[in-house]
């Protein structure tokens, strides 16, 4: 009818160089630390959202890749946040919404699907709602990756101290432009299912005795790697990259019971990695693995050809070659 209201968002996944893991305040979902991130160039993996409200829809409803999805709890705080803050009048914000996603790249395969996904039903909806300020608060109550895939290029997310979070936000550190750095993803384990985040990430908070040693050393390497984006220096982010996803898996390991997203073959292209940074005498590759099996790896231009063709010989995996292109900006977008 034309009393609905139709708005589009794009999004695409984020990786996270240093791990958010574990929250501080689950219903609002605040972390316990900083993380940083990349997103990824949204040609190579994105996810595009319609959203429309309408006085004639009996109910929420969502559809993924042109199927019916559950509408979440997650998605429900989203929807629910924007109802509150919806300046078109309180007759939209009482409307249900219908939202399509697509995603141009397999979600089963664990690729941070949920950070673009959730990112651009929050901007979608958002523009249906005609409000984008708290974007950062309200992407992060969809899934708490997807408030750093607002931006292109390099992403932190603040923390915050305060508990009402409104100091948790996210902020661009570099865009994509900044560094023509190359992503790597080894998809390794396409089928496999692995624990929902939220619950594992509650379940390390509650009995890790790991995780206060891992919330320590945070901090400096948080600021290594701003200052290798800064000056970038490859070797460095790498480092620290592997030293962060080394240090996730081994905070699950320690979860009780365990949490376990890495496989062996997850773990023999890690092993790759070192061997091959050894035996050319510098940081060829980088990599880092979030929960899931696959494992992502960081490369300068001039390398990733050399890095693909070993890696090709040397595994029997399907896999995405992509760079760090200019991805959908969401922070930046105009209301309309
Ligand atoms: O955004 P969530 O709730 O799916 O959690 C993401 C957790 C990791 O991907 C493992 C780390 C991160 O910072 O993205």
């Amino acid at each position: 009818s034309d009393e609905s209201f139709i708005a589009y968002a794009a999004a695409a996944p984020n990786l996270a160089l240093i791990k958010y893991w574990g929250k501080r305040d689950s219903r609002l979902v605040l972390p316990l630390n900083n993380s940083i991130s990349v997103t990824l160039d949204d040609q190579l993996m994105r996810t595009v959202t319609m959203a429309t409200a309408s006085p004639e829809f009996a109910e929420d409803f969502v559809e993924l890749n042109g199927k019916p999805v559950e509408v979440t709890d997650r998605m429900r705080a989203v929807l629910q946040s924007l109802r509150q803050r919806c300046q078109r009048g309180q007759d939209l914000a009482s409307w249900k919404v219908r939202v399509a996603t697509r995603n141009s790249f397999p979600t089963a395969a664990g690729l941070a699907s949920s950070s673009s996904g959730l990112c651009a039903f929050a901007v979608a909806v958002a523009r249906l709602a005609d409000t984008l300020r708290w974007l950062s608060t309200v992407a992060r109550l969809g899934s708490g990756s997807a408030c750093r895939s607002l931006f292109a290029g390099f992403a932190e997310w603040s923390a915050g101290q305060r508990p009402d979070g409104v100091d948790s936000t996210a902020s661009q550190l570099a865009s994509a432009g900044h560094w023509d750095l190359r992503v790597l993803v080894c998809v390794v384990g396409a089928g496999a299912k692995s624990a929902p985040s939220t619950q594992a990430m509650a379940r390390t908070v509650a009995t890790s005795s790991l995780l206060p040693a891992r919330l320590s050393c945070l901090p400096d390497r948080l600021a290594a790697v701003r200052e290798a984006v800064a000056g970038r220096d490859f070797a460095s982010l790498a480092e620290m990259s592997m030293r962060d996803s080394n240090c996730l898996h081994a905070v699950c390991a320690d979860t009780y019971p365990p949490v376990h997203y890495l496989t062996d073959a997850s773990r023999a292209i890690i092993d790759f990695v070192h061997r091959l940074n050894e035996a050319s005498g510098r940081v060829v590759l980088g990599y880092t693995a979030d929960a899931g099996p696959n494992v992502c790896l960081l490369a300068q231009p001039a390398d990733v050809h050399l890095a693909a063709g070993c890696l090709q010989r040397a595994f029997d995996i399907g896999q995405v070659v992509g760079d760090l292109g200019e991805a959908a900006d969401n922070s930046k977008v105009p209301s309309d």
